[in-house]
């Protein structure tokens, strides 16, 4: 991601999400936090979708979508794909993120991507809705 994307992510996850965290937010992140990295998905030209990891030791996907016109094509398959090889790149012993109880959707994706469901964050989001917390963890050598 660069700056010049910044607008079109937000407009997108204001579509998939109904909320985003705001240009502010990315042009801090990509500015400041050696910690993350967003990785944008481009499809012909356009922005079809992203994905931003926290990197420590293990890997957290912090959000990850694909815009609404190019969803049921594989391109979220497209992105897991080129996470799990990222944290197998990375010699990372997990990768962990928190999805919402009722995304079927994306709870399938990370399920084919062999994330398990290990914990319940009860009314982790605003609106009170709990979060599955999903892990795979790597073996490393
Ligand atoms: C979840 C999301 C990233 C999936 O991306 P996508 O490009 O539509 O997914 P793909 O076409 O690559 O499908 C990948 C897998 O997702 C699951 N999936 C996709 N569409 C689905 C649907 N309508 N119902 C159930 N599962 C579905 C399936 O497991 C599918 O595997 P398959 O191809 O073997 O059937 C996308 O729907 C999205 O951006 N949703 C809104 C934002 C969001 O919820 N992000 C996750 C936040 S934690």
């Amino acid at each position: 991601m660069v700056k010049d994307d910044i607008a079109s992510i937000v407009k997108g996850e204001i579509e998939a999400f109904g909320h985003s965290m705001g240009e502010d937010f990315f042009i801090q992140e990509l500015e400041i936090d050696p910690f993350s990295e967003f990785i944008v998905l481009e499809i012909d030209g356009k922005i079809g979708g992203y994905f931003g990891l926290l990197i420590h030791d293990t890997i957290e996907i912090m959000n990850l979508y694909v815009k609404k016109e190019y969803q049921g094509l594989g391109f979220g398959n497209i992105m897991m794909d080129f996470i799990i090889n990222l944290c197998i790149d990375a010699k990372a012993p997990a990768l962990s993120l928190e999805v919402r109880e009722s995304n079927n959707r994306a709870i399938n994706l990370y399920k084919k991507f062999d994330l398990k469901d290990v914990a319940r964050r009860k009314q982790y989001y605003d609106d009170g809705e709990d979060a599955i917390l999903m892990v795979r963890e790597f073996e490393v050598k």
